[in-house]
C-alpha cells in the first residue's frame, strides 16, 4: 500500500460542540501522520471551489453558508492507504446510516451536520490540500516511534 496524503476537515459544527480533540485523537490513534494542521474561517469562495463538484445540487448555498459559518480544522494526514482509510474512520454521509464506532456513526445524527470532511480519491486529495495549504504550511517528519507503527 502506497504512503498518501488525504484532506480533512473538521466541519463548523464539530468545531463549536467541541470534538476537535475526539477526532484528531482518532486519527492519532489508528496511526497516521499529522502533517498539516490549522484552523481557517473558510470565505464562500474557498468553500464554492472545495465542494465546487456539488456546485449544481439543491443543497449547495446551505453547505456553503454552513462551511462558512465559523471556523474549520483543516488538517493533512499521512500514511498508508490514508485517503480510503479516513473514508472509513468518517463513516457514510448520513449519520443515521454511519456505523458505530465511526466518527459520523458516533458523533452525529444530521446529514446537514455530519462534522468532518475527508477526501474522496486520489485526485480530489491532491486538488483539496492544495487548496487549503501552501507547501510551507506541510511538514515532512519521521516520527519517534514509527518502527512500532509500520513494518520496514
Ligand atoms: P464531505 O464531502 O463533506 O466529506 O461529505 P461526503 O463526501 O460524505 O458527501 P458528499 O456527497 O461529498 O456531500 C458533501 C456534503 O454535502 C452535504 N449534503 N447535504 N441535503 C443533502 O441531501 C445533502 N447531501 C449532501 C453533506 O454535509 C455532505 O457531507
Ligand atoms: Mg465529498
Amino acid at each position: 500500500m502506497a504512503v498518501e496524503r488525504t484532506f480533512v476537515a473538521i466541519k463548523p459544527d464539530g468545531v463549536q460542540r467541541g470534538l476537535v480533540g475526539e477526532i484528531l485523537g482518532r486519527f492519532e490513534r489508528k496511526g497516521f501522520k499529522l502533517v498539516g494542521l490549522k484552523q481557517v474561517t473558510a470565505s464562500r469562495e474557498l468553500a464554492g471551489e472545495h465542494y465546487g463538484v456539488h456546485r449544481e445540487r439543491p443543497f449547495f448555498a446551505g453547505l456553503v453558508d454552513f462551511i462558512t459559518s465559523g471556523p474549520v480544522v483543516a488538517m493533512v494526514w499521512e500514511g498508508d492507504g490514508v485517503i480510503a482509510s479516513a473514508r472509513k474512520l468518517i463513516g457514510a454521509t448520513k449519520p443515521l446510516e454511519a456505523e458505530p464506532g465511526t466518527i459520523r456513526g458516533d458523533l452525529a445524527v444530521n446529514i446537514g451536520r455530519n462534522v468532518i470532511h475527508g477526501s474522496d480519491g486520489a485526485d480530489t486529495a491532491h486538488f483539496e490540500i492544495n487548496l487549503w495549504f501552501s507547501a510551507e504550511e506541510l511538514n515532512a517528519w519521521t516520527p519517534s516511534d514509527q518502527s512500532w507503527r509500520i513494518e520496514s
